[in-house]
């Protein structure tokens, strides 16, 4: 059925919204105040979803999508809104979860977005498929299938080229491509990671495969491109859609990523996570000093530490900071960071943040920083109980972040400023920095 809709606003994961007799239209691909002809593909109880057909009326923040493959590849979500509407778009995403899910109504304030929209991935995972006649390309959208994306807009133009690389090198030598179905093949994934989306050097190019055999000439040819600096073999065994398994070597030059932020070098394992956006997570890391606001005498937790960056850069305008993170080799390099940058005032601590958050001192101000899903309600409660003056809760889900808000405010913490910052453009992902504090 063809219905006309008028698309109200850009709503979490990036569809637009708009109203058919009382019932909420999910319009991928729409834009605010676009008029449409759409294509209802789902129809259920309480919502629908459509697709646009044609653009009767276009919003007036609508643009022309720069990548070929848009709306296939399933990467990017809104590159059909110019830039400065993105940012007017993920602020209202942002205010609408936490209102909505969180009962939160601090005001947001503006977006720090990107100079740079496009070309600022420093990381790039692809998906390698197609047993004998292997492909690497991106899922299509809402899929586990391939398209061949020859040239990605969101990272740097080597690793287009050393993706076609590791495709004739797959060729030549016979090697196949995993069958995510029936669990058989060998290579999984690509993993490119640089220092920076501006870098044309220091590349570590991670395969990762299901068995522990990997063709020599692939770990040659990839260490010959001059923008690879090192490679990296990961195994990953299981039937799992987690990218890397639990064990890898370096097979070529260098294993780490070298990254600098705010003045600090920062080495980082294979893989260990990193901000995909080098030039940002120096914003990122700006807010949470700046909303952090030491006076030079805290204790600081920083819990979900990564490497260490949000710990090294606090390090120097604090008394001491107690980092914990779980993966080993990012703790490691967590300390060797600590050690090259002179943070002496640091530790980092291997545990799982659930169990160890109230059990590691006292402390005046506790960042964090957790994946996706967010924090569980004990580790609210830890935190909590460790009364600090400060929270820095830095999130990449609004959802998530609303939901822990709210639990937090049950205890008695309430955000008193909440800031957004792109990390990345084009897409409907963006993350946030709120300060929390002991309700007055
Ligand atoms: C979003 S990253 C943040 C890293 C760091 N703050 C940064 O900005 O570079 C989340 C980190 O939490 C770690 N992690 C995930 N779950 C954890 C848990 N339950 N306990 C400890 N660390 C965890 C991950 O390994 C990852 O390094």
């Amino acid at each position: 059925m063809v219905v006309e809709l008028v698309v109200d606003r850009v709503v979490a994961g990036g569809a637009g919204l708009a109203q058919l007799d009382g019932l909420k239209v999910f319009v991928p691909f729409s834009a605010p105040k676009d008029r449409v002809r759409a294509r209802l593909t789902v129809r259920k109880k309480d919502y629908a979803v459509a697709e646009v057909v044609e653009v009767l009326e276009p919003s007036p923040i609508r643009t022309a999508p720069q990548c070929p493959l848009y709306g296939d590849c399933g990467g990017c979500q809104l590159q059909h809104i110019s830039y400065d509407g993105q940012l007017v778009v993920k602020k209202l995403i942002v205010n609408d979860s936490l209102q909505r899910l969180g009962r939160v109504f601090t005001p947001v304030r503006n977006i720090t977005g990107e100079t740079r929209p496009w070309r600022y991935r420093n990381k790039t995972q692809y998906p390698v498929a197609g047993g004998r006649r292997p492909s690497i390309g991106f899922f299509r959208r809402q899929t586990h299938d391939l398209v061949d994306v020859p040239e990605c807009l969101l990272h740097p133009e080597s690793f287009d080229k050393v993706r076609a690389l590791m495709l004739e090198l797959m060729l030549q030598t016979g090697e196949t491509a995993y069958n995510e179905k029936n669990h058989s093949g060998n290579v999984r994934h690509l993993v490119l990671r640089a220092p920076d989306a501006d870098a044309d050097s220091g590349m570590v190019a991670t395969v990762v495969t299901r068995t522990r055999h990997l063709a020599g000439p692939i770990a040659e040819g990839l260490a010959a491109h001059p923008s690879v600096a090192g490679v990296v073999h990961n195994i990953n065994p299981n039937q799992t859609n987690r990218i890397m398994g639990a064990e890898s070597q370096s097979l070529s030059g260098e294993a780490n990523l070298r990254f600098r932020v705010l003045g600090k070098d920062l080495r980082c394992s294979a893989g260990s996570f990193f901000q995909v956006n080098t030039g940002q997570a120096e914003a990122l890391c700006r807010k949470v000093l700046k909303h952090a606001a030491p006076e030079g005498t805290e204790n600081v937790l920083d819990l979900y530490s990564g490497v260490g960056m949000i710990s090294l850069v606090l390090a120097d305008f604090v008394r001491s900071v107690t980092g914990v993170e779980q993966y080993r080799p990012a703790v490691r390099d967590a300390e060797f960071n600590a050690a090259v940058n002179s943070n002496q005032n640091t530790r980092f601590v291997r545990a799982d943040v659930d169990s160890v958050a109230d059990s590691l001192g006292d402390f005046d101000i506790v960042v964090l920083d957790p994946p996706r899903k967010g924090c569980s309600p004990e580790t609210l409660r830890a935190i909590a109980g460790l009364r600090p003056g400060r929270i820095i809760y830095v999130s990449c889900n609004p959802a998530t972040l609303a939901r822990d808000l709210k639990v937090l405010g049950a205890m008695g913490f309430q955000a008193s400023l909440i800031e957004p910052v792109d990390m990345f453009p084009q897409t409907a992902h963006v993350e946030v920095v709120a300060r929390i504090e002991p309700a007055a």
